[in-house]
């Protein structure tokens, strides 16, 4: 199938600890499946990282990390761009144009903001503020129409429709930014933790048990599904009597997407048995898809070249698309280009 022209499909993952399999289902198995038919580009985010403090030796480990995870999950860097954001400066340049677009009082409706920054808001970065806005300014950088995220992202999908809506109408250049799709799993838009269905699988969950991460041991998956908070209900016999057992609903979910089965089939066929059962033939469904990822994951981050290489071809193709547009904007926004 020939790549559709018009359509540029940009998302990113920020390098701040290993990926869990909220990262995988969620976002990256989608960039896998969209690089066969769509002009895509994956981006490290490595300048949304920073907003909160990183170790600089850690940060390095975790972009070359986070590298080898998108490569291990089947991301190619022959069909996509892959690159980390802070080697091409057209992001921050657009994010400070994009500062003076964007509303306070469009920030202060981020829900993210209030959940990172919590009670102690006074003390949180400026960066962590307006991380919004260089989210905007990493899609319409490239004039993206199409941005695969997990749920959580929605608002700040949404705020980047608005930032290009006012670009357009504040210069008058009607469609110079597209106004960019998100594309969000319908089936598992948010794999919630294995330790409290009703908060979103995360990295920065202390509980390690909390989530699965892809390079996860077999021994490890076993023990974390064993774990997993369920209920004292065995598995009922349709999608309406899941409503109000998070937990169960969210293995189950994991189980119909890992398997590419019907959720409604599955229950079909497992009413009226206890979780203990559906736990192992869910760990080995996780087993068999997440180790052989992990694997590919702990080969390539002893291939430190190899993936500098992607990062350093990635950036080089990335920076000529973000140079030609950010001097359009340049352009438009009255500045003088030398
Ligand atoms: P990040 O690094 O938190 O997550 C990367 C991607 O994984 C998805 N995700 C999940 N999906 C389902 N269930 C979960 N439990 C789960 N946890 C994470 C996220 O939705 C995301 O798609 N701000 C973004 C990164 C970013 C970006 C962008 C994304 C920066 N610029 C431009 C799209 C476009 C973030 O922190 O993702």
């Amino acid at each position: 199938m020939s790549k559709n022209s018009k359509s540029v499909v940009f998302s990113g993952v920020q390098p701040t600890g290993n990926l869990h399999l909220g990262n995988y289902l969620g976002a990256i198995k989608n960039f896998v499946n969209l690089q066969k038919k769509m002009e895509c580009i994956y981006c490290i985010v490595d300048l949304h990282a920073i907003t909160v403090f990183q170790d600089p030796k850690e940060l390095k480990k975790n972009i070359l990390d986070t590298t080898a995870g998108f490569v291990a999950c089947g991301l190619d860097f022959k069909k996509s761009i892959i690159f980390n954001q802070s080697s091409v400066s057209g992001h921050s340049e657009l994010a400070w144009i994009l500062n003076c677009v964007s509303r306070v009082g469009w920030m202060n409706r981020m829900t993210q903001f209030k959940e990172k920054a919590g009670k102690n808001k006074e003390n949180a970065s400026v960066g962590l503020y307006v991380y919004p806005n260089l989210m905007a300014a990493d899609i319409l950088l490239y004039k993206s129409t199409h941005v695969p995220v997990g749920d959580d992202q929605k608002q700040h999908l949404e705020l980047a429709r608005d930032i290009a809506q006012k670009f357009n109408n504040d210069f008058k250049v009607n469609n110079f930014f597209p106004i960019p799709e998100p594309l969000i799993q319908k089936k598992l838009s948010r794999v919630m933790s294995l330790r409290d269905g009703t908060k979103k699988m995360s990295k920065s969950e202390e509980s390690n048990y909390s989530r699965i991460d892809l390079q996860d041991s077999a021994d490890e998956i076993n023990k974390k599904i064993k774990k997993a908070k369920t209920d004292s209900l065995p598995i009922p016999g349709n999608i309406e009597e899941l409503k109000n057992r998070p937990e169960a609903l969210n293995l189950l979910n994991i189980y119909s997407f890992i398997t590419n089965s019907d959720l409604e089939k599955i229950l079909e066929n497992m009413a009226g048995k206890d979780f203990s059962k559906f736990k192992n033939e869910l760990s080995d469904a996780l087993v068999a898809t997440i180790c052989p990822i992990g694997k590919k994951i702990k080969e390539l981050k002893n291939d430190r070249k190899y993936l500098m290489r992607i990062l350093k071809e990635g950036s080089n193709k990335a920076g000529i698309i973000a140079k030609e547009n950010l001097d359009k904007v340049k352009e438009i926004v009255g500045f003088i280009s030398h």
